[in-house]
């Protein structure tokens, strides 16, 4: 419904394109030239059971910026759950205190369930293997935004997404959302073992007439991508066996790029990327690369979560009369 943001499934193109509309009109509070009280008085619980920087302090800041205050609890010892508190009592306690809840718990499906318990707005923070909604949304708002700049178009463009595609959330929201274009090429490179789960593929391939490759060669999968998706090993999701099959040869550097990839690609990555030596995600070398987009890709966080709060409390048409210009 409207009051929930638990899965990317929730959206259609038209929906999607819309909030995208609502995120662009935000850009100026995102930018700080203007500022908005359209929130005043409202309060959001930050319910985060799992570690997070972006999406709880951008949830965070986006709702300040609008005008309302947030609520932080971090963590289970942090939260009375660590004494056996269920979900459910949770959820009904937090809608006596506050006006929407974004939740990020270790378990598929259990935003869903603190959704179940309440009539406030609820946002899935990211719930174990299962989605990351918001991620998808300002990912998909990020290749609109460089593919603007760039004149190329979404519908019949070419997505390599690499990495872990077996337990990183964010690419399984990513791919349903991306199903709602058209023509689309997919290639997934991923260590053997680590392969996008068949659910997902069935959903994209059921719709869009999407081409979808699988490969555990980079050179192969990185060939003609306009848009190339790395990832993060999700260690913590991981068995001993799967991390030995995760070797160098699945981290995006410089070196790859500069053999494999478009001139005019786009790099991507979530983050967090693990930057300690040894880490197979996304290398340092590329960070004064202009194609890599990760940092824009993080600062839309606060335009898209400015977006996502104002249809799911209902001010998205007051939000444009409400803006005055910066004092400070
Ligand atoms: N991309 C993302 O979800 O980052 P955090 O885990 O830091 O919130």
């Amino acid at each position: 419904g409207k009051h929930q943001l638990l899965s990317v499934e929730q959206f259609t193109r038209d929906s999607v394109e819309e909030l995208v509309r609502i995120a662009d009109m935000m850009q100026p509070i995102a930018r700080r030239q203007k500022v908005s009280r359209v929130l005043e008085g409202a309060v959001l619980g930050n319910l985060f059971f799992e570690a997070s920087t972006r999406t709880r302090v951008s949830f965070g800041a986006a709702f300040c910026r609008l005008g309302g205050s947030v609520c932080d609890t971090t963590g289970f010892t942090f939260s009375s759950m660590a004494k056996g508190e269920s979900i459910y009592d949770t959820s009904r306690v937090m809608s006596g205190y506050v006006d929407a809840m974004v939740i990020r718990h270790p378990e598929q499906g259990s935003v869903a369930e603190f959704a179940a318990a309440t009539n406030i707005p609820v946002v899935n923070g990211g719930d174990g293997a299962g989605e990351h909604p918001s991620q998808a949304l300002l990912d998909l708002y990020t290749i609109l935004t460089e593919f603007s700049r760039l004149g190329k178009l979404l519908d019949g463009a070419h997505i390599a997404i690499t990495g872990d595609l077996k337990y990183g959330r964010t690419v399984h929201s990513l791919m349903k959302m991306l199903a709602l274009y058209k023509g689309l090429k997919f290639t997934l490179v991923s260590p053997p073992g680590l392969e996008m789960p068949t659910e997902i593929i069935e959903h994209v391939a059921a719709r869009g007439n999407h081409v979808i490759e699988q490969t555990h060669s980079m050179a192969e999968g990185l060939k003609g991508a306009d848009v190339i998706y790395a990832t993060r090993v999700q260690k913590e999701r991981f068995n001993d066996e799967q991390l030995e099959g995760y070797s160098a040869d699945f981290q995006i550097n410089k070196a790859l790029i500069d053999t494999y990839a478009k001139e005019d690609v786009i790099i991507m990555h979530p983050l967090p990327r693990d930057s300690r030596a040894g880490s197979h995600d996304l290398s340092v070398d590329l960070n004064h690369d202009p194609r890599l987009a990760i940092f824009r890709q993080a600062d839309n966080g606060i335009p898209v979560r400015m977006a996502i709060f104002a249809v799911l409390l209902g001010v998205e048409n007051l939000v444009q009369h409400s803006m005055r210009d910066v004092t400070w």
